[in-house]
């Protein structure tokens, strides 16, 4: 059996066995089996886009620390992560703890003020340098960036917010715009045309947004200018992960800090992935970048859900019930997601996390970039700190526009090859392209060692197919 993703003229000739069509050589049949049960109830039998991979994606028992387990008894090297959350490891022994005992003693949820918060908001204001206020959202990261869109046309009583082509700021119709448009629809490269990212979703929202490329000063400054007066607000990842791992150039971000003061917008850093993950300030701050909002979400609880909107009194006053920015929610300040934020943040702060992380980081990239030279192929792997994307068929990966010139260049069984060999050696990756790791302080050097081995050694038997 091959995991394969449906796609036309493969040009596979009849009889002759094609290099990539790689079998599983781990057994899979009760994943098989659950999976032809879930479609009945189920769309697609997942719960949500990222999770479904032809034919049938790999269910999953259980996670611990850096290792995860199918059902049918497969162990796994994770680099998933939750597609981020876990940077302590799954199932942070501490954090479980620390959330037991905050529901024996205290219960689940009250929906009403409590100590705990308080302390969290305390330690995001002490932690952050830009942050005095925080409003705790009972959710994943999509909710607090909708309400920076909100706080942002509140504050400047204008109505488009820019953001980047490429760029996943959550769900929500109004920022759910060129996150992966097909290249049919993308318009010139230096004033893309926005492109709704769902049906459904409704086009005059699409129109209330000003997609620029990252990356390139003169035009984003051209679009800011053309909408002068125009623009509440930039949304930028300071790492863009919805891209895999693509580095914003030195000076982009500070860039974007002068325009927004410029013309008199709002600069909203997404540190859904980056925050905590990269550092205890967040990755725009590592940088010395201040904004004058940003989300957290993902690692700030390791795998609890919460997020959070942070930043100077003088946005945050806004938001309700100090401000008239509709801020509400049964689940806001959830007990058990706060003490597991804490907990979670206590261990980020004594310990060595990130030291660690970005070392075994740097070590993945090194590794896997030195495999691509050795074999010559066409490839080059990016990190920042604990996240590492390997890109196929390409030399640079400075915009969406080079990532999907890189994919259209390939042919997209070379990533579900690549998948299912790290499958075959006991390494989960997220399931989609670009191919996008993460590493938690649980992971060893042999673990990374693992996966640049496997991918040496897929690169080796590829090297034709992928020059
Ligand atoms: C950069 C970024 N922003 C926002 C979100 C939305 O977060 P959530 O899925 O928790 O709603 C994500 C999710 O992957 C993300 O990667």
């Amino acid at each position: 059996m091959v995991l394969q993703e449906p796609f036309e003229g493969s040009g596979r000739s009849a009889g002759r066995r094609d290099p990539l069509d790689i079998p599983f050589r781990i057994p899979v049949e009760q994943s098989r089996l659950l999976h032809e049960r879930a479609r009945r109830t189920a769309p697609r039998g997942v719960q949500g886009a990222g999770r479904y991979y032809a034919p049938f994606p790999v269910y999953i028992r259980k996670a611990h620390g850096a290792r995860l387990w199918d059902v049918d008894g497969n162990e796994y090297v994770d680099y998933h992560a939750s597609y981020g959350p876990a940077v302590l490891g799954y199932n942070e022994p501490r954090v479980r703890q620390a959330v037991v005992e905050a529901m024996q003693d205290e219960g689940v949820l009250f929906s009403q003020p409590h100590e705990r918060e308080v302390a969290l908001c305390e330690t995001f204001a002490e932690l952050i340098p830009y942050v005095e206020k925080t409003a705790l959202h009972g959710a994943g990261g999509s909710d607090p960036l909708y309400n920076a869109a909100r706080v942002a046309r509140a504050y400047t009583g204008r109505r488009l917010i820019l953001k980047f082509e490429g760029g996943y700021h959550g769900w929500h119709d109004e920022l759910a715009v060129s996150v992966r448009p097909p290249l049919a629809k993308v318009g010139p490269a230096d004033e893309p045309t926005p492109v709704p990212e769902s049906d459904g979703a409704l086009p005059e929202l699409a129109a209330s947004i000003v997609v620029a490329p990252f990356n390139d000063e003169a035009a984003v400054e051209r679009l800011v200018a053309k909408h002068r007066g125009e623009i509440a607000a930039i949304f930028v990842e300071p790492v863009v992960h919805s891209c895999g791992c693509l580095l914003l150039k030195p000076g982009f971000l500070r860039f974007l800090r002068q325009l927004c003061d410029a013309y008199g917008m709002l600069l909203v850093f997404d540190e859904i992935i980056t925050g905590f993950r990269h550092g205890l300030e967040g990755a725009g701050a590592r940088q010395g970048v201040h904004p004058d909002l940003a989300a957290f979400g993902k690692a700030m609880a390791n795998g609890f859900i919460i997020a959070a909107l942070a930043g100077p009194q003088r946005y945050m006053s806004l938001v309700g019930p100090e401000g008239r920015v509709l801020f509400s929610g049964t689940y806001a300040g959830h007990l058990l997601s706060v003490a597991a934020a804490q907990k979670t943040i206590e261990i980020l702060r004594t310990e060595p996390v990130h030291e660690k992380i970005f070392r075994l980081g740097n070590m993945m990239a090194d590794g896997i970039n030195a495999a691509i030279r050795r074999t010559g192929v066409k490839a080059v792997c990016y990190s920042y700190g604990s996240v590492w994307s390997l890109y196929f068929n390409a030399a640079k990966v400075e915009s969406y526009r080079d990532v999907l010139h890189a994919q259209a260049g390939v042919d997209p069984r070379v990533e579900i090859a690549y998948r299912t060999h790290l499958l075959n050696n006991g390494i989960y990756l997220v399931p989609r392209q670009p191919n996008r790791g993460f590493i938690s302080y649980a992971h060893t050097e042999e673990d990374v060692q693992r996966v640049i081995d496997a991918t040496a050694a897929f690169l080796d038997e590829h090297a034709s197919a992928l020059r």
